[in-house]
């Protein structure tokens, strides 16, 4: 891989009204990709997000984050969080900045509890089931897709592999040793572990674009990753989040600040949603989904039979056992989605790998 280090493997798309996926840097040599033609009224769409616009982008979040049955939302919903963070002992260029502040706060507000509140309120119409996304299939999750009409184009920075696929082995373990098992959770595939940063499209905010357009939004991301330098960074904390995403928040320690990466995309890729999905600072991989208690009474952590405090003993093991995790991220993937949550779900996307080379400074 001439990347080096962010091989990711291709996915087949299954049918025949869609483009192959195609082998990561393909886009020099093909940078034309079928899309559709028509042009949406995007700006009655946008007034359309109006006021609601922070709500529906929560509510994104949460939709992404799969808020399970079971954790609820009620008055008697699981609180489950861990809110410690192993950060303060970060070293780095970024350590201490403003950005690194911010994120700090940002983290401290989505390990609070306080938040649960906006997590669970984001069960809005948006807002999808669990039996929407997975079915069970002999002893195991299968991901139910659904195939988009305008593909979402996302931005993403892509994990290393080799730290990403132990960052799974760990979450695996400790969550198989709380009695979770196959059905209860599903598990981002490791090869697939990114950072989100910008979105060209997204499906709140469908922005069509011909094989024309996406070679054009291309063309203006590397120039971003031309001049962008790798980032190296530290696992800041592991929560759980109340709807039952196993996230990961970064700090950066050296590098292109994130802020300033999605400031150049921004300017890159004028035709992106006015609104996009995260704070401009925040850095986050999503590790795993639960979607129902452990399978067995034999996990550690139930000997009171609490499902609260079993929550809350995994997150705290994530949490200590993989906060201060570094890795240097030094691709920029630029990917087509065309089922719902396709990276989230195994769907089917065509990536580019676009290295970081560090030329010039952002300015
Ligand atoms: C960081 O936080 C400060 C204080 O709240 C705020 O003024 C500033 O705009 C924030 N910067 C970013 C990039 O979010
Ligand atoms: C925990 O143990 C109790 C008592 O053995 C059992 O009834 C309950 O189903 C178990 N809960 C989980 C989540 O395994």
């Amino acid at each position: 891989m001439p990347t080096g280090q962010g091989d990711v493997p291709p996915r087949h798309v299954k049918g025949n009204h869609r483009p192959p996926a195609m082998s990561p840097l393909a886009f020099l040599t093909n940078p034309a990709t079928p899309g559709r033609k028509t042009e949406r009224h995007r700006k009655a769409r946008l007034a359309a997000l109006g006021a609601g616009a922070l709500l529906a982008i929560y509510a994104l979040l949460l939709q992404f984050d799969m808020a399970p049955a079971w954790l609820g939302g009620g008055a008697n919903s699981v609180s489950a969080v861990a809110p410690r963070s192993c950060g303060g002992h970060h070293q780095g260029p970024a350590v201490g900045s403003e950005y690194f502040h911010n994120r700090t706060v940002l983290y401290d507000s989505l390990s609070g509890p306080q938040e649960y509140s906006f997590l669970s309120s984001g069960k809005t119409s948006q807002s999808l089931k669990v039996s929407d996304l997975f079915e069970e299939k002999d002893g195991k999750l299968v991901p139910i897709l659904k195939e988009q009409k305008v593909a979402v184009r996302a931005n993403v920075l892509h994990v290393d592999r080799k730290e990403a696929h132990q960052m799974y082995q760990t979450v695996k373990r400790i969550l198989s040793r709380y009695g979770f098992g196959d059905t209860a959770v599903w598990y981002q595939d490791p090869d697939m572990y990114h950072m989100s940063l910008w979105h060209a499209s997204h499906h709140l905010d469908p922005v069509p674009a011909s094989p024309r357009e996406v070679g054009l939004e291309i063309v203006g991301v590397t120039q971003v990753t031309h001049k962008a330098c790798p980032l190296r960074v530290s696992l800041d904390r592991v929560v759980l989040t109340s709807t039952g995403v196993v996230l990961g928040l970064w700090q950066l320690l050296s590098g292109t600040e994130p802020f300033d990466l999605r400031q150049q995309l921004r300017k890159n890729l004028p035709r992106s949603p006015e609104t996009q999905l995260y704070d401009p600072v925040m850095l986050h991989t999503s590790f795993a989904r639960i979607l129902k208690g452990p399978d067995s009474r034999k996990g550690v952590g139930n000997e009171s039979g609490n499902m609260a405090s079993v929550l809350r003993e995994a997150a705290e093991e994530l949490d200590k056992e993989l906060c201060g995790t570094q890795t240097t991220l030094s691709t920029l993937l630029y990917v087509e989605e065309w089922d719902l949550l396709a990276l989230a779900l195994d769907g089917r996307i065509t990536p580019r790998l676009l290295p970081l080379r560090c030329g010039e400074p952002i300015t």
